[in-house]
């Protein structure tokens, strides 16, 4: 695990330093959920293929910009799920972007999910990591020497201030429309940059608040992705005492998973909201 966790500094450093230089162009492809990658997507899941590649406890790699899940070492017991470059339509207004990891064990299922962590790349090169279950996510910084630097465990408050909610408004349920409103009616404030790693991370890191991703008319199984952006997510945010939900179950662990490039409504936040939020939506 310590060499995966060294793997996901050293691709970190690679990623933010590619991003301040590298063309911001568009490939020629489509990724597997329809977007068009950029040059950043595809030059950032380069980089962390070649770096995982060499490490011998790593059965196979799944990534938002492969199709297909990578086989590495057939008897090895960890499968990497993740999003090499999240937020990336935001690198040419130069907003915060980030990288999120998920570490199963065995098998591409929340239970097998033992580790996670993501990189923001804002005006600091940031990470947090949590090593295990039931044991807090610590948030790490770059030095001045180039080594990342324990910075403090990460432990969420009962109730934030800050309410992110993304897709398409003229698409929100009446239910979510209504709720989202009545945060507000509370004196909740907006924040909202369009990358999940930017934002859920200012809420993990000012304590609480709620991050929605709801499912809208025309994206009924919403847009963010189970096994490399919604899992890895809960795993940190449950683990700092927070809480999550799609909607419909008690935690967004508790999803199953059935493809590889699936997606869910997903709600991260403080218990406070969340418990709210599950009475609004009748969880
Ligand atoms: P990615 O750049 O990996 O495709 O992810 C973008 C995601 C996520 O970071 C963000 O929360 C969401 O897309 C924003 O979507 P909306 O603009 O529909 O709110
Ligand atoms: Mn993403
Ligand atoms: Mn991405």
């Amino acid at each position: 695990m310590n060499e995966i966790l060294d793997a996901i500094k050293n691709v970190s450093i690679k990623i933010s330093q590619t991003i301040k230089y590298a063309d911001l162009g568009y490939s020629q492809n489509q990724n597997a959920t329809g977007d068009n990658q950029l040059k950043l997507d595809v030059l950032s899941d380069e980089i962390i293929t070649t770096e995982f590649s060499k490490i011998a406890s790593i059965k196979a790699l799944v990534s938002e910009e492969k199709d297909e899940v990578l086989m590495l070492n057939e008897n090895a017991k960890f499968i990497i799920a993740y999003d090499p470059l999240d937020g990336s339509s935001l690198v040419d207004v130069n907003f915060a972007v980030g990288s999120i990891f998920g570490i199963y064990e065995n098998e591409l299922k929340p239970e097998c999910l033992v580790a996670a962590a993501y990189s923001v790349y804002g005006p600091r090169l940031e990470l947090v990591i949590c090593e295990e279950n039931n044991q807090a996510p610590c948030l790490y910084r770059l030095d001045m020497g180039d080594k990342f630097a324990k910075i403090k465990e990460l432990k969420m408050a009962e109730k934030g201030k800050l309410n992110a909610s993304g897709a398409t408004q003229k698409g929100w349920s009446k239910t979510h429309a209504s709720f989202i409103k009545s945060l507000f009616d509370e004196g909740y404030r907006l924040r909202y940059s369009g990358a999940m790693v930017a934002d859920l991370h200012q809420i993990l890191l000012k304590g609480g608040g709620l991050f929605s991703y709801p499912a809208t008319s025309d994206c009924v199984n919403g847009k963010l992705r189970v096994l490399f952006e919604v899992l890895p997510f809960a795993f940190i945010y449950e683990n700092a005492g927070g809480a999550t939900t799609d909607g419909v179950s008690n935690s967004l662990l508790s999803i199953k998973v059935e493809k590889t490039h699936q997606t869910t409504p997903c709600f991260f936040g403080s218990r406070y909201e969340i418990d709210r939020l599950k009475s609004a939506y009748n969880v």
